[in-house]
């Protein structure tokens, strides 16, 4: 803080680019992403389905991670009516990975939508397909249908927060409709998707959450966050998370080295094999206590719900895992015999040639515990 007659005052605001300013930015920003673009297999088709499919997987997780994902989708299901002919649990296998499998169900409705009805061929349309959101339905129209819309996604949101120093928060209604006005005045109309991902690039390589990048940015000249010295502080941090602790046990194998799986009924992840057990209710064991305490919870469960009598009960090294608000601590056990029938949706499962895919906590804790059950002294 900055001081007058020895009375600190704030800093001023440093200021936003004026509409004048704006074709320089523009051709600046177009220039950049001309030059030194990433080659990515969805920008080398004009496709509004293919770039559909890359917008949905592109929601869940960053470029890097999606590509080998996109280039096996489109392999195996190329159109939208090879999509709505597949398989549900071939849909999950190659989804498995990628996170929220509820957006894979509504791609495949998508899908359906659009084998029955053509694919749309603006945003409106766009938007009416089962799962597509304000940004999806602009991403496309902008990308693969030429239409002057902008598209802001989370990394666009820093990206203009910062230019025009915006102190509203984009999380809500106000800044929101603050940050359209802005991308809609800043965006190319002649080039609406090469300029919707110049700024999406933008974001994730050079305007990055910690340690932008400035020197190199396109946009420096007119960035009134880089003028004022601390371009971090936009946008505005969200509120902190408030998160839910889950302490779970679940059954792994016996020593015989047989895995019970269910599959999940509810979201997320509802269709996926997961092993059996139930969340702990408060008392049942606290942090600090021994998680041998979770055995008996076990094998009251086990025993209820599935017709089983758990014998001999081990601990296996704990795993684990954050999904949404939630911090899960799971608890895998071993048997050393399973006596019984499995009922109750549950049976013991030949990984190799399961109907359906494991979640990714399950084939990690699998993958962590089954050496300890298979190599146990008995
Ligand atoms: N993130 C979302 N859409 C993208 C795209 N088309 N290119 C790169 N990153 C993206």
């Amino acid at each position: 803080m900055a001081a007058v007659g020895g009375l600190p005052y704030p800093a001023p605001m440093p200021a936003s680019p004026s509409p004048r300013a704006l074709p320089s930015l523009r051709a600046a920003l177009l220039a950049w992403y001309d030059g030194d673009h990433r080659d990515l297999p969805w920008r080398r088709t004009s496709d509004p389905w293919a770039v559909l499919v890359s917008e949905v997987m592109l929601q869940q997780t960053t470029v890097a991670a999606v590509t080998p994902y996109y280039e096996r989708f489109m392999a195996r299901w190329p159109t939208a009516a090879d999509l709505a002919r597949c398989e549900d649990d071939d849909l999950a296998s190659e989804w498995s990975g990628l996170g929220y499998y509820r957006r894979a169900r509504m791609l495949k409705q998508a899908a359906l939508a659009v084998s029955e009805r053509g694919m749309p061929v603006d945003r409106d349309g766009l938007r009416e397909l089962p799962g597509v959101g304000d940004y999806t339905a602009a991403a496309v129209a902008s990308i693969a249908l030429g239409e002057p819309v902008a598209a802001v996604d989370g990394n666009v949101e820093r990206v203009l927060c910062r230019l025009h120093a915006l102190d509203g928060d984009p999380r809500k209604a106000a800044g929101r409709r603050v940050l359209r006005e802005r991308a809609e005045a800043l965006l190319d109309g002649a080039r609406p998707g090469d300029f919707n991902q110049a700024l999406m690039e933008l974001g994730a390589r050079v305007c990055r959450p910690k340690s932008p990048r400035c020197a190199e940015c396109p946009l420096h000249a007119g960035c009134a966050a880089r003028r004022s010295g601390e371009p971090e502080r936009w946008p505005p941090p969200p509120k902190p998370t408030s998160w839910k602790a889950v302490t779970r046990v679940v059954i792994v194998a016996d020593r015989r080295g047989r895995v019970l799986l269910g599959r999940r009924t509810e979201s997320p992840n509802a269709g996926f094999l997961d092993l059996p057990g139930r969340d702990l209710l408060p008392g049942e064991l606290d942090a600090a206590g021994d998680p041998r305490d979770g055995a008996g919870v076990l094998a009251q469960h086990l025993n209820r719900e599935h017709g089983l009598v758990a014998e001999g009960l081990d601990p296996l090294p704990p795993h684990r895992h954050v999904i949404t608000r939630h911090r899960i601590l799971v608890l895998p056990f071993a048997a050393s015999r399973l006596v019984g029938r499995p009922k109750g949706g549950v049976s013991f499962v030949d990984l190799a040639a399961a109907s359906a895919p494991p979640t990714t906590a399950t084939k990690r804790i699998l993958s962590k515990s089954l050496p300890h059950v298979l190599h146990a002294p008995s």
